[in-house]
């Protein structure tokens, strides 16, 4: 059976993993940096960068040997070559390199993005292409319709903020730690979210594009007001995201004849938005599937997988792939109004 060794760090997660062809996980880790980067209220890229290096080799080591697997049966070396912060990129893609020039291993350099994409066939070995696919991550908000590995239709993307960002914005906002998405559903969950009027930014209009600085200012001035209890405003704030995802994600089955709608990336561990879009699919008469919380956050089973599907396809890369800050899924996407860098 095939076996990937995976390895990913292109954000402030380290994380190592082993994975088969027949989707068996045959051990995975994954570190996260949160307490290094608490104090700044976000991810410092030098800080990120540093501690990749000080705690990917070990998670590599540890992953072998929990397996019990040598790196000589090991099929191919998967690392994630970007998008996001080159930093950190370059540790897990050089890792990468590495081990795979050593053992005599092809290398996969694989776009993190595209792990997100395809980590739903891991958990749903039912899942056939196309699907129509929600990528909602701390830095990018995308639908996509999956088409086949290596092939994707972007229908829309944020022209702002991606959907993680906005929660973590807010969490700062309400001062309540860094990540934002876990700790605004925490604190969502006791409050009323019909309390605070926030704004539902592009909501019908007629492309199904996200954008969501507005509603990041509208909660600044909710919580600069003062008249208002922060329960009351994650949970207001929560709830104008979900209706924002609700309805473009709408407006984009219309446009696409896919069987399936599927959500991932982190913000895709959220329950409201689980269930909201669980909702959605099913009154529109589609399959739904979501993976676990864990695997929607940022692992390194998911870029395993990747290299899976692309190693089964014949894709592997030479050893000088790049490490890309920026590397769209689908590259044909015209950029959209107002929107910034971000694919
Ligand atoms: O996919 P991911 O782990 O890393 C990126 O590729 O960006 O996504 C991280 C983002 C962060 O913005 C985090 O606040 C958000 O996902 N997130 C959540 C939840 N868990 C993580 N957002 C809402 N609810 C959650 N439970
Ligand atoms: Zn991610």
């Amino acid at each position: 059976m095939t076996v990937i060794l995976g390895l990913e760090s292109s954000c402030d997660d380290s994380a190592a993993a082993l994975v088969t062809a027949d989707r068996h996980i045959l051990a995975q880790k994954v570190v996260g940096q949160t307490a290094a980067h608490q104090p700044y209220g976000g991810v410092v890229p030098e800080i990120a960068a540093r501690a990749h290096v000080e705690i990917l080799p070990a998670l590599i080591r540890d992953v072998l040997c929990e397996a019990g697997v040598s790196i000589r049966d090991v099929d191919a070396v998967a690392a994630t070559a970007g998008p996001g912060l080159i930093g950190g990129v370059m540790v897990a893609l050089l890792a990468g390199k590495g081990l795979a020039l050593a053992a005599g291993k092809p290398l996969i350099a694989v776009n993190h993005l595209e792990g997100h994409a395809l980590s739903p066939r891991l958990a749903d070995p039912d899942l056939g292409f196309p699907y129509l696919l929600l990528l909602v991550s701390g830095g990018h908000c995308q639908l996509l319709e999956v088409r086949g590995v290596g092939d994707y239709r972007r229908l829309a993307t944020t022209i702002d903020d991606a959907a993680g960002e906005a929660f973590d914005k807010a969490a700062k906002l309400l001062g309540i730690g860094y990540p934002g998405g876990p700790a605004i559903e925490a604190l969502a969950a006791r409050g009323d979210p019909r309390a605070v009027p926030l704004p539902r930014p592009l909501l019908g209009s007629p492309e199904p594009h996200f954008s969501f600085a507005g509603l990041k200012s509208a909660v600044q001035r909710a919580v600069v007001a003062g008249d208002f209890r922060p329960e009351d405003i994650a949970a207001s704030f929560q709830q104008a995201v979900v209706d924002c995802l609700v309805d473009r994600t709408r407006l984009a089955l219309r446009r696409s004849e896919a069987p399936t709608l599927v959500v991932a990336g982190g913000v895709a561990a959220n329950t409201a938005i689980r269930t909201e879009l669980r909702g959605l699919a099913v009154s529109r008469g589609r399959r739904f599937s979501v993976p676990p919380a864990w695997l929607c956050t940022d692992n390194a089973a998911m870029i395993g997988w990747a290299g899976a599907e692309r190693f089964a396809a014949g894709m592997c890369d030479s050893l000088d792939a790049p490490a890309r800050a920026r590397w769209p899924l689908d590259e044909s996407a015209e950029k959209v109004r107002g929107a910034g860098v971000k694919a």
